[in-house]
């Protein structure tokens, strides 16, 4: 598939979602922060909005669910739209009936784990998955400083999914800017978040494009 670049909106003004996403479209996906006040410290959106922007735009949708109990709340993202789910593993009861649950309803499964969360420990279920989410940052906020600490995580999902003949995209959210993700690519990165460093540029698309190209360098 190679490298694709999933902006995060969470850094957009969320009062013009449809019109923000309209202004990055060389996007490859749109990464929509869903959050909940208990998982996170930070209250975002739900079904309602997500299923709106579905219609608004023909982009795929990431929906990165950063809530507790997504056994029960994920699967009603894979029906409002979603291209893609990702729940997190610290929050997941049954992260293997989860991920089964989510491409039945036709969605690309994917688990994410916190800074702190080790892979191997996952390593005997990444067959069940379509991505894995190395988390670069404590979730909750974007605009937050990538943690280098990370690196060798994704290093060592990149060989686990390898050995395994596996082909689980493997995604990093937090902190990408221009100065981070070729490390993030050269540790075995090829889907990369970016909020700020998109929404704040002055020419959003145009960052977007030089993401690639950099990570693809
Ligand atoms: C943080 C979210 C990220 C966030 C990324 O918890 O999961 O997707 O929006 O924002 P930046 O790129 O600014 O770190
Ligand atoms: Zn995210």
């Amino acid at each position: 598939m190679g490298i694709q670049i999933t902006p995060s909106v969470l850094n957009a003004d969320l009062s013009r979602l449809a019109d923000e996403v309209a202004r990055i479209p060389s996007s490859d996906w749109i990464h929509v922060d869903v959050m909940d006040n208990h998982f996170v410290p930070n209250l975002t959106l739900g079904i309602p909005v997500f299923e709106s922007l579905a219609k608004a735009t023909t982009t795929p949708l990431d929906a990165h669910l950063m809530i507790a109990d997504p056994d029960r709340w994920a699967p009603a993202y894979a029906e409002a739209g979603a291209g893609s789910v990702t729940f997190h593993a610290e929050a997941a009861a049954a992260p293997v009936r989860l991920a089964r649950e989510l491409r039945a309803k036709g969605a690309r499964a994917s688990m994410a784990l916190k800074p702190a969360t080790g892979i191997d420990q996952y390593a005997d279920m990444l067959g069940e998955l379509d991505m894995l989410l190395i988390m670069t940052v404590e979730p909750g906020f974007g605009g937050q400083k990538f943690l280098d600490l990370c690196l060798p995580k994704i290093r060592r999902a990149r060989e686990l999914i390898s050995a395994a003949g596996l082909e689980v995209w493997l995604q990093v959210d937090g902190g990408v800017s221009l100065e981070t993700i070729e490390r993030c690519a050269d540790a075995g990165a090829d889907v990369f978040v970016a909020g700020s460093a998109v929404f704040s540029a002055e020419d959003p698309d145009a960052m977007v494009r030089e993401l690639k190209a950099k990570a693809e360098a």
